[in-house]
């Protein structure tokens, strides 16, 4: 099964995110690729099984340039037959804001026809011990689904 992770990061939790579900998945014998959104195109989605989002939120919930170009491209694909899932790390002092494109990404994947997987995963600043268990639950339902 083919995985791919697409991450935005500023500072680097959602890099860490990336890593960490890579890591993961390819312990559960997922072929990976991984790469930061300014440099990927979303297109890159059309050629696997699980296309994967994981996002940092700025600015009350307003996407930065990196992620609003990324969330264009996604608009104009047809994802139908295929999974998804959505991940972020945020700040609850944002509140009703918090992880805000985690949740935009969400519904457009579903708005292109992809089916979600796990429920969006939504972390505060860098993983720590709790935040990576989410992920590893959440790489083991992935796995659970697509490998069987
Ligand atoms: C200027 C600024 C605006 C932010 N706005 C939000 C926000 O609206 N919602 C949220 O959940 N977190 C917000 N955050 C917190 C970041 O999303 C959080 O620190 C995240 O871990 C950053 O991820 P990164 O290290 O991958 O860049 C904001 C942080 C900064 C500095």
């Amino acid at each position: 099964m083919k995985a791919r992770i697409v991450y935005a990061s500023m500072t680097g939790n959602d890099a860490d995110m990336a890593e960490i579900l890579e890591e993961d998945l390819q312990d559960y014998g997922f072929e990976v690729e991984t790469s930061e959104a300014s440099f990927t195109d979303a297109s890159d989605y059309l050629e696997n099984d699980l296309c994967i989002f994981i996002t940092y939120t700025y600015g009350e919930g307003k996407m930065t340039d990196d992620v609003a170009d990324f969330y264009d491209q996604l608009k104009d694909l047809d994802l139908s037959g295929k999974y998804f899932a959505v991940m972020g790390s945020g700040d609850k002092m944002y509140a009703d804001h918090f992880c805000e494109n985690v949740f935009d990404f969400e519904k457009m994947f579903k708005e292109i026809g992809a089916k979600e997987i796990t429920k969006a995963v939504t972390i505060e600043n860098a993983p720590g011990d709790a935040a990576i268990a989410k992920i590893d639950n959440a790489a083991e339902e992935m796995s659970e689904k697509l490998n069987g």
